[in-house]
């Protein structure tokens, strides 16, 4: 039996998942592993704090010393939340010669370049399974199953919070207000849900995943990012009228000229298999020149899905499997930076909703400027006029340069055209 002690940083929702596992479970990695997990030491910051989550016989202080000038502890578990403090922790550990497993993205995605090459110079480890999809292991399939494998495109629903409002403004008829309000009373979005609904926690996300899928170092500014909060019930009713659903996607598209990466809300047919990915569930489409397409789906949250996670890289560290596979790979030290493709040269199809005024030669007049701008036509049609004399026209598009499409709109919306600003999504 080899024994390993453990540290935890952050002893908050996911901290609190992984003591659980490690005080009512810890019979079941000795048994599977052979490991003796302890957990010596928890420093967080308000030690005295009542918690429901056990302490699985650790000492739990405020001071972070306790873990760094303790010798008997090569790993650390690194589960506190936001950028500055949490990069300056992962420092100290990697200075202090722990390895070090984190939950934390948004640490890696704007700092991953200085933590991982730290790492690598004093040979270490950063290991990070739970920072993308919580349970899901889409790490370790993009890293190790797919190895062989060009990745030509990843979609993905990597924000729970998000999914869950917009499979609830669909399911209940709801509006965005109201969805929002109802995730934050189970628990599934923050007091503050700013992080998730404005699309950068997803773009952190895929920040981490296209580094591991095309091995390039990725300007995290660079990933246009959009969120739901302007999604309204009318866009969620127009998307099902099409036979599709909105999800807000992370997308990372090989193309000849270069990579595609963005997060926007999008428009997936039902038939894809990310339409039936609902509530606080993640899935992670993804394409590879020999596999083909797979398809992960499971919890990409809570603190025991996450804790799942962060314990399997806990036993990767301590088996030292972790050393001899994932640190040998050149995604986060050696990668080259890689240049997104501008918005103008991306290429995807699209939705618009124009509210037109209900007069002869208007249907025609949109179709001949999309057509102008080299943007042709999947579906166009007109519902009827209402009571004030203004008809709703839909139109999905081929996939398209981006630039065309929106230089067609703005032409059509600063036109007599349209009588307010023409609602667009993408379309996968
Ligand atoms: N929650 C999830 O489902 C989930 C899923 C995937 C990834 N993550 C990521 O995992 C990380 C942790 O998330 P969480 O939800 O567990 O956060 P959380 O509930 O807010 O817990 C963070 C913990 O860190 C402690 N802390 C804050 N500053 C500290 C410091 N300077 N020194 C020591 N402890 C400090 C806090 O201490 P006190 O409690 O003592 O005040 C708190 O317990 C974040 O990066 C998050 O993005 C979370």
């Amino acid at each position: 039996m080899h024994r390993c002690d453990l540290g935890l940083i952050g002893w908050g929702t996911v901290g609190g998942g992984v003591t659980r596992i490690l005080a009512q479970d810890g019979g079941l990695l000795r048994e599977r592993c052979g490991l003796d997990l302890r957990l010596k030491t928890i420093v967080t910051r308000n030690p005295s704090r009542a918690r429901e989550a056990p302490a699985a016989g650790a000492a739990v202080t405020d001071r972070l010393d306790a873990i760094l000038a303790d010798d008997a502890i090569r790993t650390v578990i690194h589960l506190v939340g936001g950028t500055a403090e949490a990069t300056e922790i992962c420092r100290a550990c990697l200075n202090a010669g722990k390895n070090v497993v984190t939950a934390n993205k948004a640490m890696l995605a704007l700092h991953g370049d200085e933590l991982f090459q730290l790492a690598a110079d004093r040979g270490l480890c950063i290991a990070f399974e739970a920072a993308v999809a919580g349970g899901i292991p889409v790490i370790a399939a993009l890293r190790d199953g797919l190895v062989a494998n060009h990745i030509q495109a990843i979609y993905a629903i990597l924000n729970g919070t998000c999914n869950y409002i917009l499979s609830k403004m669909e399911s209940e008829g709801r509006g965005y207000r109201e969805a929002l309000a109802d995730a934050q009373r189970l628990g599934y979005a923050e007091t503050d849900p700013t992080l998730d609904v404005d699309g950068t926690d997803t773009a952190h996300k895929l920040a981490i995943l296209a580094r591991i899928a095309f091995n390039g170092r990725i300007p995290f500014a660079a990933i246009r990012t959009e969120g739901i909060q302007s999604i309204t019930f009318d866009d969620i009713r127009s998307a099902h009228t099409m036979g599709c659903r909105i999800k807000l996607l992370a997308v990372a598209q090989r193309r000849s000229n270069g990579l595609e990466l963005r997060v926007a809300p999008t428009l997936v047919p039902v038939d894809h298999p990310l339409a039936s990915v609902s509530a606080n569930y993640n899935g992670i489409f993804i394409q590879g020149h020999a596999v083909g397409t797979t398809l992960l789906v499971g919890q990409g949250a809570g603190a025991m899905p996450t804790a799942s996670a962060v314990l399997a890289d806990v036993v990767d560290i301590c088996t030292g499997r972790y050393q001899a596979t994932a640190n040998r790979f050149t995604f986060f030290t050696q990668a080259s930076p890689v240049s997104l493709l501008p918005e103008n040269e991306e290429l995807t199809g699209s939705y618009a909703r124009f509210l037109v005024p209900d007069r002869a030669g208007v249907l025609a007049g949109i179709a001949t400027i999309l057509s102008k701008h080299g943007v042709s036509l999947l579906s166009i049609h007109q519902a009827a006029p209402d009571r004030e004399g203004q008809a709703i026209i839909e139109a999905v598009t081929h996939p398209h340069r981006g630039g065309s499409f929106l230089k067609a709109v703005e032409e059509i919306d600063h036109s007599a055209l349209t009588v307010r600003p023409t609602v667009t999504l993408r379309r996968l």
